[in-house]
């Protein structure tokens, strides 16, 4: 049975106090109700090095992480320096990197490379602009987006991947795809894994959803048979809401 998942992204929010109370309290609820699911919070690079959890289906990621080992790369971070805060993973190549920051497949695949070589777990994201979709490009994109980032990496790597599918048109915008939508996209890119590694490969790697998911849509997304859990952004930032999303595992 492969691993599902809830991970928060929490941005660009949170000062100190206010991060460090979030995190405290997402431990203790899962401290105190047995999650099903592993619980990830992707937080800004400046708290990493507090974040100190105690529940060991809690894990700390970076927002994202430099291609390079390390050098005069200015204002960048490095695999080694997450390694050496003891952070477990990268969230890479969220769509507001490739938007604002021009982040290309290649990059993003070198990113996952660097994270993995480090032992930090990537979280690959990919997903459409709203243009594609209406165009009904949104299968072809997809599979360059993973092809390009994802297909250099050996069986054994690859396996180490969590993909995070997030269409562009759903991010925080209220909008979500239907459960039937990333159902298909999903399925679309597990097989697409299965045509290069196998389907023992691709049955492993967990894909997550993202875009607008919350309490109240949660329950049907997670249940499709190839959506293995969520990535959070706005609904990860209150205890209320992400814890109902972590309970979502129980009722499934
Ligand atoms: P959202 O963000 O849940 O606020 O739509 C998701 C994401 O960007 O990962």
């Amino acid at each position: 049975m492969r691993k599902k998942i809830v991970a928060g992204n929490w941005k660009m929010n949170k000062t100190l106090p206010e991060a460090k109370s979030l995190l405290a309290e997402i431990d203790s609820y899962i401290q105190s109700n047995s999650s099903k699911c592993e619980v990830i919070v992707g937080i800004p690079f400046v708290y990493l090095e507090n974040a100190k959890v105690n529940h060991k289906n809690l894990k700390v990621f970076s927002e994202d992480i430099s291609e390079h080992k390390s050098g005069a790369y200015t204002g960048e971070v490095s695999a080694e320096m997450l390694k050496s805060v003891n952070v477990d993973g990268s969230i890479i190549g969220h769509s507001e990197r490739r938007q604002y920051h021009k982040e290309t497949d290649e990059q993003i695949g070198a990113k996952i490379k660097i994270a993995l070589e480090y032992g930090l777990t990537p979280i690959f994201c990919n997903g459409e602009i709203l243009e594609e979709r209406k165009a009904g490009r949104h299968f072809d994109v997809v599979k360059k987006q993973t092809e390009v980032a994802l297909f250099g990496l050996t069986a054994e790597e690859i396996s180490k991947v969590i993909i995070a599918y997030e269409p562009v048109w759903a991010i925080g915008t209220g909008e979500t795809a239907t459960p039937e939508q990333a159902q298909e996209i999903h399925a679309h890119i597990r097989s697409l894994i299965a045509d290069k590694y196998g389907k023992e490969v691709a049955d492993s790697i967990s894909i997550l959803y993202g875009g607008s998911v919350k309490p109240s849509n949660a329950k049907e997304i997670f249940s499709k048979p190839d959506v293995d859990g969520g990535l959070i952004g706005g609904a990860a930032l209150n205890i209320n809401d992400f814890s109902a999303l972590i309970n979502t595992y129980s009722e499934i």
